[in-house]
């Protein structure tokens, strides 16, 4: 286990940086998760696959990863993902993130959600984050890119639309 990682309060959930033995694991979860290791999204598309990652562990099993890419002053978190939900595990990424985005010089760490995942909207909402930009028909239009992304997403809703949200760091 690298020793980069840090240990969190909650859960003995540990944070860190994927090693090369992780890689296969991160990339089959990414396909699982969002259909493609390619995101596509408002401004581009992503291969979260080779992105920096962080995982969450705990006894010795992954249970969590999130992806980012910091460009200049701005983190974008790419992908959010718990195995294992309501144990604080997406805490534990989101804030690892956060922390290293600071200490990179960045200002802001931003991300793009979907209109149906009310789920993530509330939690990074709960987290400090703010909704800043709503771009309407950004996942009509990544669809024509990636067809294998969902018409109808969480709660039965149609997913037309994307929300920028960002907490401002440093
Ligand atoms: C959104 C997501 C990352 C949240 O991850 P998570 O690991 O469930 O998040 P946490 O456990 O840190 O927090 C979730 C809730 O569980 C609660 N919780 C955390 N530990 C808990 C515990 N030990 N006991 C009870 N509740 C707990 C938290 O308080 C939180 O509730 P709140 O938001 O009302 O404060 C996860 O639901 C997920 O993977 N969703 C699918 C992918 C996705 O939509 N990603 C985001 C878009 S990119």
């Amino acid at each position: 286990m690298a020793s980069s990682g840090l240990v969190t309060d909650e859960a003995d959930i540990e944070i860190r940086e994927p090693s090369p033995a992780d890689h296969e694991w991160v990339a089959r979860h990414l396909q699982a998760w969002w259909g493609s290791t390619t995101i596509v999204g408002h401004g581009g598309h992503w291969d979260a696959a080779r992105l920096p990652a962080l995982l969450a562990i705990r006894v010795e099993q992954i249970i969590g990863l999130a992806t980012f890419e910091v460009q200049s002053v701005d983190c974008h978190l790419v992908t959010l993902n718990a195995i294992e939900e309501r144990i604080g595990v997406g805490s534990a990424l989101l804030a690892a993130v956060i922390e290293r985005a600071a200490a990179s010089g960045c200002q802001r760490v931003w991300l793009t959600t979907t209109n149906d995942n009310l789920h993530a909207i509330g939690f990074y909402q709960r987290r400090g984050l703010r909704i800043v930009a709503v771009y309407p028909g950004a996942v009509d239009r990544a669809r024509q890119t990636k067809p294998s992304i969902p018409q109808i997403g969480n709660d039965g809703i149609h997913i037309h639309d994307e929300l920028e949200l960002q907490i401002k760091i440093g």
